[in-house]
């Protein structure tokens, strides 16, 4: 064996295709959510055959593949037939029924300016065009973050041929569904169960494959990957890491990725994220600290303590900051109780 035989060369990458990391990215296969998409396929089949279509709310923790999981479907719908529109939003972006109904409008390929229309109108225009198609499938996904739910009881009122799917990681969400779209919607329940560790390794291993050269990744360095992603119960972790720890050999020059690229990735990863991202003011520095610090105590303690260091933002503006931060999977927000106004959530540091 030379001395360089290990050494990657300027012009070389560990990388086959590093977009299949992204965040975005939503592979072929989704191994260990079979059952999940042919469940959510059932919601949609009647719609082949012409007949309204069922509704699904999806609930489950972050980053265990909702998301993935409903969008392959729908990719996978879109291959099979030009009948069935689906329409995907996320209501994280488009929070209230008019920014969700000028979306949908948009989606349905309505070109004229719309922006100054009052939500009557926008509703008017969703109806005429949705009535020219045979069927949509409507997906909300982080349907919780959406302000107001005139969007849903129109859709449920006014298209005809349709299947709603809600996805959520908020447990109680449900229960805080408004009467009238309750009775009409009726949706059936699909908990996503959190993966064991052995499925994270399968996930993440397939995952190589998409991204990766072949023998570039030692076996132990996914296993610390593994680890560490199932230990938080995120999948989202684990892709993040397996690119953290590629970009690690690579600044090494490294032909294989190694246990100790693995380690420096998961080290550096509270950190780096923390430093890197330019958004956080120091103010969120504080707020994150604190959340690092008293990990597994309850939002309003936390609040407390931010008032004691210097904190000065209402309980509402400290709230929607951790709710940024949740977003950001740096956090988890576990509601403990029914009464979310009243900060009775524990909030768990994840270390992203
Ligand atoms: N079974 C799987 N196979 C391949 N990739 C997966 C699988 N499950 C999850 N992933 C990947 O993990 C990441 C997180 O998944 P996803 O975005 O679907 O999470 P989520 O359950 O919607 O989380 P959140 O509640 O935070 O929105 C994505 O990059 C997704 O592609
Ligand atoms: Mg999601």
């Amino acid at each position: 064996m030379g001395s360089f035989d290990n050494i990657l060369g300027a012009e070389q990458t560990l990388f086959s295709n590093i977009d299949a990391l992204d965040p975005d990215f939503i592979p072929k296969l989704l191994p260990h959510r079979e059952e999940q998409q042919k469940y959510i396929a059932t919601i949609i089949k009647p719609l082949f055959q012409d007949r309204p279509g069922t509704n699904l709310l999806i609930r489950g923790s972050p980053g265990i593949g909702k998301t993935a999981c409903v969008k392959r479907v729908l990719l996978d719908l879109e291959e099979e037939t030009e009948d069935i529109t689906p329409i995907f939003i996320n209501c994280w972006k488009q929070n209230t029924s008019h920014k969700i109904l000028s979306e949908i409008l948009s989606k349905l390929g309505y070109k004229f300016g719309f922006s100054n229309l009052r939500t009557d109108e926008v509703m008017n225009l969703v109806s005429k065009i949705a009535k020219q198609r045979k069927a949509i499938v409507f997906t909300f996904d982080e349907i919780d973050k959406a302000e107001d739910q005139d969007f849903l009881y129109f859709i449920l009122e006014e298209i005809p041929k349709k299947s709603i799917l809600l996805i959520t990681n908020n447990k109680e969400w449900g229960s805080k569904l408004d009467t009238r779209v309750q009775s009409r919607l009726l949706p059936e329940l699909l908990e996503f169960p959190k993966y064991s560790t052995r499925e994270t390794y399968d996930i993440l291993k397939e995952r190589i494959k998409y991204a990766f050269y072949q023998n570039t990744w030692a076996d132990e360095a996914l296993d610390a990957i593994t680890e560490k992603a199932s230990d938080l119960g995120d999948i989202r972790v684990g892709i993040m890491l397996l690119k953290a720890a590629g970009n690690e050999a690579e600044n090494q020059s490294s032909k294989k990725i190694i246990k100790e690229h693995a380690q420096k990735a998961i080290e550096k990863s509270e950190s780096f994220k923390i430093k890197s991202d330019s958004a956080f003011t120091d103010e969120d520095k504080l707020i994150l600290n604190i959340c690092k610090e008293n990990s597994g105590k309850q939002s309003k303690e936390l609040y407390d303590l931010y008032k004691t260091s210097g904190g000065d933002k209402s309980d509402r503006t400290f709230r929607r900051k951790l709710e940024a931060l949740a977003k950001k999977n740096i956090i988890l927000i576990e509601k403990s109780s029914e009464d979310i106004e009243g900060g009775a959530n524990i909030i768990k540091f994840k270390g992203f």
